[in-house]
Order: structure tokens, then C-alpha cells, then sequence
């Protein structure tokens, strides 16, 4: 079950900064370590960070293999839109990984099928991920595993929901170019990373955010499953996480709270009553008052026996919404 460690930070620098501390962690540790990674814009200040503390001879990539989350479908490793070209602008050639060592799906791959499995075993052989990075999308995906009925186990094609390529297509000159398919990690394959470690900044974020944390575990939102991981590291800004404490989750709770109250008074009126008084036939000597009572009388409480029944209905539908 979720073993969910959350840092707040302050600003985006200083989500990157807890992040790095992260990475720092297990490079030192475990310096031939397999990292798992993202792209998007949300890892981009985590990676500047990284660059300047191998720069400052902090850690070491030189011994580190990578295996990258998705690529779009159709573009080459040089497209500039490409994940791979991304990985190596915003890491790769500021670090010393050695480039066999670094690998991303091939967006150019004719059997798909193929070059799926074989990612599979690519990170098999590695010996499994030691630490997935992840972003979320506003949908709730995680890699590219968009909403669905259900969650996508391994390496797969995928086709891109609406509402990732409208936002990715602020890299794009315009949406139409934003391939409509990806190849993607699965959901099982993000799931056997030891660690995660979630970025999530933006007050955007916070709604998918609560969701994905504090919602059901649902393959309409991919990354609630992280839920059922036993190690996972989230890192928010106060823009993302200040929309899930004071705004969604309280109106939330509140929602529920009052739900649970109309509910629990219903049933009250309309069977409680109902019951006491059918009871009041068979045991007349427990219930004389009520005894030969019928029609509108039936909801027989006086005010002051219904004000306590609806207090003590407060704390079970308390705990109910929470
Ligand atoms: C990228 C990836 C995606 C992004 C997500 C958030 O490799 O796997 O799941 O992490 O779309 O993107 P940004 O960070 O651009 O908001």
C-alpha cells in the first residue's frame, strides 16, 4: 500500500534542488545506479541541477545507465521535437553518461511489437530501474499511459489523448504536428521501479494532483495506481499543492460530510420510524407511547429526539468523508 513520503517545496528551484538531493542519494550509494526518466517541461530545472552538481564534482554519471519513459511514434532520434534529442539537450551532453548507456524507445521502429519487447529486456538486463523519474500529465498519465479502462502492463504503442497533445503542443509550431501516437513504458513496467519520484509543480497541476493521490485507484487516472507502490517520493511546489489542501479537498470533504448527513437523516425518517413503529406492534410493552400510532404521527420524535440523533450522526459521517 502507498508508503507516500511528500516534499513541499517553496519554488520550482527548490522542487528541483529536494529532487537532485534524490538522485545525489542514489548515485552515491549506487553509482553504477539505472535511472528511469522523463521529459516535459517539469524535469527540465531538476536536470540544470544536476548538470551544475557534476559540474561542482558532487556526484558522478559516468558509471549511471538510463532508460527513458516514452518517444513519439514516427519521429527520429535528431527530430528537435524528439524525446531522445531532448534527453540530450537537457542532460545527456552536459553529463558524463556514456551514450551506450542511455536509451529511449525508437520512435522510428517498424516492428513495434519487436522493439517493445526488446525495451523490456533492455531493462530487464539492466537489472531493473533503481529510480523512475515521473511528471504527470493534466489527464493523469504517466509516460504516456493515458486514461482508459484499464492499466497498459508493458512497453506499448499508444495513442495520445486530446488533451496531451493540445498541451504538448506548445513545443510544436502548432498542434497538428504533434504525433497522435507514442511508445510508452506500461504501467507495470513504471510499477517495478524500486523508487519513484514524482515532480509536480504548477497550481494547474493540483486538481490532477489530488486525484491521483487522494481519489480512488482508477486506470481513469493512470497515476493513481502509484498509490499501491510501496515507495514513492513526491515533490511539489506551493502552487500545486496549495490548490489540493485548501481548495478541491475541503469543498470535497464537505460535500461528502453533507451527502452523509441528508443520507443518514432519510433513512431516519423513512425506516427508522418506520421499523420502531412496526417493532411497536410486536413489542408493545418496550414502545407503550407509540403503541396504535399511525399516519403522519408515524415520524413520532419530538425536536429534542431528533436534534440527538442528528449529533450523533455527526462524527460517523465525519469519518465516512474523510
Ligand atoms: C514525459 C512524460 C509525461 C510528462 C507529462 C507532464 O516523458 O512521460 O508523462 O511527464 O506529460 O509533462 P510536463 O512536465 O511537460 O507538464
Amino acid at each position: 500500500m502507498l508508503h507516500l513520503n511528500i516534499c513541499k517545496a517553496e519554488t520550482v528551484e527548490e522542487a528541483a534542488r529536494l529532487a537532485a538531493d534524490h538522485f545525489q542519494e542514489l548515485l552515491c550509494t549506487k553509482p553504477a545506479c539505472v535511472l528511469g526518466l522523463a521529459t516535459g517541461s517539469t524535469p527540465i530545472p531538476l536536470y540544470r541541477e544536476l548538470i551544475a552538481r557534476e559540474q561542482a564534482g558532487r556526484i558522478d554519471f559516468s558509471r549511471v545507465r538510463s532508460v527513458n519513459l516514452d518517444e513519439y511514434k514516427g519521429l527520429a532520434p535528431d527530430h528537435p521535437q524528439s524525446y531522445r534529442r531532448f534527453m540530450q539537450e537537457n542532460l545527456f551532453d552536459h553529463i558524463s553518461i556514456r551514450p551506450e548507456n542511455t536509451y529511449v524507445p525508437d520512435g522510428l521502429a517498424t516492428d513495434v511489437d519487436a522493439m517493445c519487447s526488446a525495451y523490456e529486456r533492455t531493462i530487464e538486463d539492466l537489472g531493473g530501474v533503481d529510480l523512475q523519474l515521473l511528471g504527470l500529465g493534466h489527464d493523469g498519465h504517466i509516460g504516456f499511459n493515458e486514461p482508459g479502462d484499464h492499466f497498459p502492463t508493458r512497453t506499448h504503442e499508444t495513442a495520445l489523448a486530446e488533451i496531451t497533445r493540445q498541451a504538448n503542443a506548445r513545443f510544436f509550431a502548432s498542434e497538428a504536428e504533434v504525433p497522435t501516437a507514442a511508445y510508452t513504458m506500461g504501467v507495470g513496467t513504471v510499477m517495478a521501479a524500486r523508487r519513484i519520484l514524482m515532480i509536480v509543480t504548477g497550481a494547474d497541476k493540483s486538481d490532477i494532483l489530488h486525484k491521483a493521490f487522494f481519489g480512488p485507484v482508477t486506470p481513469w487516472v493512470p497515476a493513481s495506481i502509484l498509490q499501491f507502490h510501496p515507495d514513492v517520493t513526491l515533490i511539489c511546489d506551493r502552487a500545486a499543492w496549495d490548490g489540493v489542501k485548501s481548495g478541491y479537498g475541503f469543498l470535497r470533504f464537505f460535500a461528502r460530510f453533507l451527502a452523509m448527513l441528508y443520507i443518514m437523516e432519510i433513512y431516519d425518517i423513512f425506516f427508522f420510524d418506520w421499523f420502531l413503529l412496526c417493532r411497536s406492534n410486536f413489542f408493545p410493552h418496550f414502545y407503550p407511547e407509540l403503541k396504535g400510532v399511525v399516519g403522519p404521527h408515524m415520524f413520532g420524535y419530538n425536536k429534542k429526539q431528533h436534534i440527538a440523533h442528528f449529533i450523533l450522526y455527526i462524527p460517523a459521517c465525519a469519518a465516512i468523508a474523510l
